[in-house]
């Protein structure tokens, strides 16, 4: 029994001893590898919600954005986003946010129509994050926001046209100034406002 637990302690050591010497190889052993600005670009895909800065180039239409939702999108959110097996609806409700019965969809929730846009570049399909090219996000926003009466039919969206939907809740928001919470808004330079 001594020896057997002798002798895992040498195997213990020695590993050990393996590993350190290893890590003390210098370059090709270490963890993770130096990030590129390439890379960096790649991953900041960070859009101003309230300005639409950031928003990419390209363009989508409402009819494009049928398509694919009737393909990547149908099975989770329903015929006509009208809900489905993983959510509610995701049109109606306008001027319900501001009313105790509350329904909460893009069109009566997002302050920002480039929220959608955002939203979905990044998280949707919910089984394939980030599947979509910028083109297709921009058909899926304009289909949702026509559903939603927000934009017409025939419409085209891009950076610009997005940015300028006014979205029926921009107001609704308020910002909590409760003494003993005292938020902040802040949109820039944020890391000088003392907490
Ligand atoms: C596998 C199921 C699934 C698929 C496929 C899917 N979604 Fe979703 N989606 C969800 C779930 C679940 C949520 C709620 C996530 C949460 O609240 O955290 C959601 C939330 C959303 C929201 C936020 C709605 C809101 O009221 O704020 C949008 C917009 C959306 N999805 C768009 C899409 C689009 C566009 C597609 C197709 C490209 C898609 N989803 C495909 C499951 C799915």
């Amino acid at each position: 029994m001594r020896s057997l637990k002798v002798s895992a302690l040498t195997i213990a050591a020695t590993a050990l001893f393996a590993f350190s010497a290893a890590a003390a190889d210098g370059p090709g052993v270490s963890y993770g590898q130096k990030i590129s600005e390439a890379d960096v670009k790649a991953l900041d895909i960070d859009v101003s919600t309230s300005t639409g800065a950031g928003l990419p180039a390209g363009s989508g239409t409402v009819a494009d954005g049928a398509k694919i939702y009737a393909e990547k999108c149908v099975a989770c959110h329903g015929e006509g986003a009208n809900g489905g097996s993983m959510y509610g609806p995701m049109h109606g409700g306008i001027g319900s946010f501001v009313t105790p019965k509350r329904k909460l969809t893009p069109g009566s929730m997002y302050p920002y129509a480039p929220i959608l846009f955002d939203y979905i570049r990044r998280a949707m399909p919910m089984d394939s994050p980030q599947s979509l090219n910028d083109n297709e996000v921009y058909a899926l926003t304009a289909y949702i926001y026509s559903l939603n009466g927000l934009v017409k039919e025939d419409a085209v969206l891009d950076a610009k046209s997005l940015a300028a939907i006014k979205m029926p809740n921009k107001d609704g928001f308020v910002v909590d100034d409760r003494p003993d919470v005292k938020a902040v808004r802040c949109m820039a330079d944020c890391t000088k406002i003392k907490p």
